[in-house]
């Protein structure tokens, strides 16, 4: 229990690569009766990161049955290609790489001209200071806590460091853009990165690799609450 940020409700989004997409419908009804808060969705091209997940058929049978916001985390090459198709689809937040834009500000605009709220995200390896000219037009930072591809993999600890100093640059800036840590989640490290200053975990082996997906998404929700 983090008792000092009560007044500030956390959130908790069950990371759909790890479902099971032989019963998708399944898995998605089930993040829909759980306490989760949002479904992050990640899409990946094979050129930006090693990894293809799905595309746009997929993301829009979930949106057919989820009931909750779709955070979509895109791992593409030159996003701004996609960001109307994105908003068509249903996106309510649109995530792009700091990595993959050229014009990350003139992105960001896209983004938030189609309706969604603009989010980006940072590879381990991408320095904070690298948002300095841009914060106050982001919504959302994700900090990659994991090399982004694959689900599974290893939490980096340096993640920590990185919240507290995203942190003070949006105190700093009088920003309100939300923190999102992605990669390596579990019960292990959410307080941590809530109390280091963390809005959004996003879980997905963590979760639905689980016998208890419910109760893990309860036990996560309860942790930082
Ligand atoms: C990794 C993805 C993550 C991934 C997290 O590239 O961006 O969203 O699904 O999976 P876990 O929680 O298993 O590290
Ligand atoms: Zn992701």
């Amino acid at each position: 229990m983090v008792k000092e940020l009560l007044m500030t409700p956390k959130i908790i989004a069950p990371s759909i690569l790890a479902a099971d997409f032989a019963n998708l419908q399944r898995d998605v009804e089930m993040v829909n009766q759980s306490e989760a808060d949002w479904f992050h969705i990640d899409i990946m091209d094979g050129v930006f990161v090693p990894n293809i997940s799905f595309g746009m058929p997929v993301l829009r049978d979930i949106v057919k049955h989820a009931s909750k916001t779709i955070d979509v985390h895109l791992m593409i090459i030159d996003p701004d290609r996609y960001i109307s198709t994105f908003a068509g689809l249903g996106a309510d937040i649109l995530t792009v790489h700091y990595e993959a834009c050229t014009h990350l500000h003139r992105t960001l605009q896209a983004i938030k001209a189609e309706g969604m709220e603009a989010g980006v995200a940072l590879n381990p390896h991408t320095n904070i200071d690298l948002l300095e000219d841009v914060i106050t037009d982001i919504d959302m930072v994700c900090l990659m806590s994991v090399n982004p591809g694959f689900g599974g993999q290893k939490f980096i600890e340096n993640t920590y460091a990185k919240i507290k100093k995203l942190k003070a640059l949006i105190h700093k800036t009088g920003a309100t853009t939300k923190i999102e840590i992605d990669g390596g989640v579990t019960d292990q490290n959410a307080e941590k990165l809530i109390e280091a200053g963390a809005d959004v975990l996003v879980a997905g082996s963590y979760v639905f690799k689980s016998k208890d997906q419910l109760g893990i998404i309860k036990h996560l929700k309860a942790l930082v609450s």
